[in-house]
């Protein structure tokens, strides 16, 4: 048997948010939120560099936490 822990947060960080990707879909699914108000909201990247928006709506897509504008 592994000792590894049930979740690993091996999600990507988004620095302008300090927070990994998983934090960030934590918050969404607390409290769910259309794509661009999430990122100003559960993510930094509203006002931030930009450069993991792409990537940060794949994730979420993934984990069906994705709301259209
Ligand atoms: S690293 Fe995520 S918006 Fe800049």
């Amino acid at each position: 048997m592994s000792a590894a822990p049930e979740e690993v947060d091996d999600s990507p960080y988004c620095c302008c948010s300090a927070a990994t990707f998983q934090e960030i879909l934590a918050r969404q699914r607390a409290n769910p939120l259309p794509f661009m108000e999430l990122l100003m909201v559960h993510a930094g990247c509203g006002g931030g560099c930009g450069s993991c928006i792409d990537e940060l709506e794949a994730y979420l897509r993934d984990h069906d936490a994705h709301i259209e504008d």
